[in-house]
């Protein structure tokens, strides 16, 4: 693995993939893992936004490796974009395969969030 191939941005889930989340084939279900995703770049959006935030759009969905049972599944998930009320937040997903440990990519996607003030409205995003 060389530099360019080492996951970006900061490490927001870490979980087992388990036999519960696979398909009838045995298989990582993709929903499973964007789940993992949203909840992960949730937390950094959340962070931002020092408030409630919603998953308002999924763009640019890319599965590039499989998820096996017993992986450990890493999101990583970095700020691309803010805008008034919202936040574009990338997330790539890494495995560490179970017995092996090689490290692999497996997923990347980009979550927008939308603010919410506590009327459940969109709210300006203050930025640091
Ligand atoms: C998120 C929500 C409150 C936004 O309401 P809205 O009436 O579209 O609000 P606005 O038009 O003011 O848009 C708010 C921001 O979202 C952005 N936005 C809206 N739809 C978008 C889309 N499809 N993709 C990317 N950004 C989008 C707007 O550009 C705006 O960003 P900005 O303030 O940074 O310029 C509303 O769409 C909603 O409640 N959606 C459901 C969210 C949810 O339940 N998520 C969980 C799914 S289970």
């Amino acid at each position: 693995m060389d530099k360019t191939d080492q996951p970006r941005g900061e490490l927001v889930i870490q979980t087992l993939a388990m036999p519960k989340d696979t398909n009838r084939d045995g298989d990582i279900f993709g929903g499973w893992l964007v789940s993992q995703m949203d909840l992960g770049s949730a937390i950094l959006a959340g962070k931002i936004a020092k408030g409630r935030v919603v998953t308002v759009a999924i763009d640019g969905m890319a599965f590039l490796n499989p998820v096996r049972v017993g992986d450990t599944v890493a999101c990583y998930a970095w700020l691309e974009k803010i805008g008034r009320t919202s936040m574009k937040i990338c997330v790539d997903v890494w495995v560490t395969r179970y017995r092996t440990g090689d490290s692999v990519k497996v997923t990347s996607g980009v979550f927008t969030y939308v603010a919410l003030g506590p009327d459940g409205k969109p709210t300006p995003v203050k930025r640091d």
